[in-house]
């Protein structure tokens, strides 16, 4: 069986603020783009890393991984206008024998890779869809478009999901090819997967799978790194 990881990197980060394309934005000293192909590649059960980088950066990012040691092949392909477009051209892109895809944030730089492991063991064992998770530790509400709460949401059912997140190859492939035109782009794969029907799994998200959205983030994320080199483990 071959697992190959998708990870998308083409957005632009415009709630981090002006700058380079966020998957660019490094962290101590490296993108976080990097990292994030690094945690994938460490992963036992990943052997092909195709990123989608933003179109006018693609020849720079081949040229950014090549620098890097990274024990995994590696292919740069040329992103779309949303992140459900971006991950699709990666689909179309990968080799016959690949039969499980991970997905994976490049804004998500240091996903431990025993995760990236669970998901792909989770898939392999028969899950075609494979999402890790957390509870939710806010109190979460729905608000009204005049502002006013509409009623609080029941907390204990609640799960905030990152990625990797892991599918059959052709369970992703058929619920991207279901997508009807115009209609609104999801925020995860998973999510095309439920439109479908089919089952989606939970396993046990990791705190350090988190993602970089805003400015405060990138702080967490240099204290992360930070611990990590002074553990040994960066
Ligand atoms: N992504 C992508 N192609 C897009 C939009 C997003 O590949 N057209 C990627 C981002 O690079 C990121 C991941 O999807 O690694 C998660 O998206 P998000 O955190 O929303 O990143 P951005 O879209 O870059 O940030 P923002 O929404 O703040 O602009
Ligand atoms: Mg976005």
């Amino acid at each position: 069986v071959t697992v190959a990881a998708i990870v998308p990197a083409a957005g632009r980060g415009e709630r981090l603020g002006p700058g380079v394309p966020k998957a660019l934005r490094p962290v101590g000293g490296v993108p976080m783009l990097a990292h994030a192909v690094q945690a994938l590649a460490r992963a036992h059960a990943v052997g092909l890393v195709v990123v989608v980088a933003p179109p006018a950066e693609v020849t720079s990012v081949r040229a950014l991984l090549e620098s890097y040691d990274v024990p995994a092949q590696i292919c740069v392909v040329a992103g779309g206008d949303s992140r459900q477009l971006s991950v699709a051209r990666a689909l179309d892109s990968l080799p016959p024998d690949v039969d499980v895809v991970l997905v994976h944030d490049a804004a998500r730089p240091f996903a431990p890779s025993e995760l990236v492991d669970s998901v792909a063991a989770a898939v392999l064992a028969g899950s075609p869809a494979v999402v890790p998770a957390l509870p939710v530790t806010d109190t979460v509400k729905r608000v009204g478009p005049d502002g006013r709460v509409v009623e609080t949401v029941d907390r204990i059912a609640l799960r905030a999901v990152q990625t990797p997140q892991g599918f059959a190859r052709d369970v992703l492939t058929a619920a991207h090819a279901a997508v009807l035109p115009g209609s609104d782009p999801v925020t995860d794969d998973a999510g095309l997967v439920e439109r479908l029907g089919r089952p989606v799994t939970v396993v046990p998200g990791d705190p350090e799978a988190f993602k970089v959205t805003r400015p405060l983030d990138l702080v967490f994320a240099q204290a992360l790194l930070d611990l990590r080199r002074s553990s040994g483990a960066g």
